[in-house]
Parts: structure tokens; C-alpha cells; sequence
């Protein structure tokens, strides 16, 4: 799948985004080994903390349907109602569910302004060091 394709369909994504609080919209498209993509948005809650981010949402619908390979993900982010202005990067705590689920050295995470505008990331280099199963015996 080219890449800009995955963008377009984190563009889409971030059309369904619920941020009454914070007006800050992010969309994440998730590619499956297979080529299936799973997308996701933010998700906020009154009560904060257990807000959801477009990250995450992408992630935990996918392996609740049975995936556990993925290649890369595509992320925008920005003021609601406008397009991006700035490469929307990960959160820490998305950057430790993608480590629990990716290879660090050849998981790619695209951040984007536009489906011609973005930066490729490995998770290794948004994570250095990370921890994940590997340290625990695990995969
Ligand atoms: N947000 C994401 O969805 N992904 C990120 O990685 C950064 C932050 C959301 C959470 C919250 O709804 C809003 O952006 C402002 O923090």
C-alpha cells in the first residue's frame, strides 16, 4: 500500500474524532502484515485520564480482532476543523503499545501534514531502548 494512501485514510479517521475538550483531532491508520488496515481516532471522556487516543484506538481494535502483526501506521493530528499544521507525534504511552506489539528496529511510523507531507519514523527511534516482551522472554 503506498503510504499515501494509509495518510488519506488517517485523514479520514480523524474525521470521527471526540475531543469536546481539548478541540485537538488525531487520526491513526494501521497497516496489518496482510494489508488490512485498522483505523482510529481520540476518543475523550469528561473525566480525562481515560481518554483514548486515535493511536490506541487503531491498535486495540485491531488485536481485538485477531491481529498481531503490523508493518506501520500512519498519524495526523491538528486543531479540529483545520487541516494539520505540525508532524503529530505519538504519546509516550502509544509509543509502549506499539512496543508490545511491533518490532522496534522495522515498525514504521508516519507522521503527516498532508498525504505528500510527512516523516518516517522506525519505532526504535521514537523509543530508544524501549522495553517490551522481548526483555520479559517473551516473542
Ligand atoms: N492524542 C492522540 O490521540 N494521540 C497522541 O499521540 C497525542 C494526543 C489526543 C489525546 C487528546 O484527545 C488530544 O490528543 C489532546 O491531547
Amino acid at each position: 500500500m503506498q503510504i499515501s494512501e494509509l495518510i488519506e485514510q488517517a485523514l479520514k479517521a480523524r474525521e470521527s474524532a471526540y475531543i469536546p475538550y481539548s478541540g485537538w483531532a488525531v487520526g491513526a491508520a494501521l497497516l496489518t502484515a496482510d494489508g488490512k488496515v485498522y483505523q482510529g481516532c481520540n476518543i475523550e471522556n469528561a473525566s480525562y485520564t481515560p481518554t483514548n487516543c486515535a493511536e490506541r484506538t487503531a491498535f486495540f481494535k485491531a488485536v481485538s480482532e485477531g491481529e498481531r502483526e503490523f508493518t506501520s501506521i500512519a498519524i495526523v493530528g491538528g486543531k479540529a476543523g483545520e487541516l494539520p499544521t505540525t508532524y503529530c507525534g505519538p504519546c509516550g504511552v502509544c509509543r509502549q503499545v506499539m512496543m508490545e506489539f511491533c518490532d522496534p528496529k522495522t515498525f514504521c511510523i508516519y507522521v503527516a501534514k498532508s498525504p505528500e507531507d510527512y516523516k518516517k519514523y522506525t519505532l526504535e527511534e521514537m523509543l530508544p531502548l524501549g522495553f517490551g516482551p522481548a526483555d520479559l522472554g517473551k516473542k
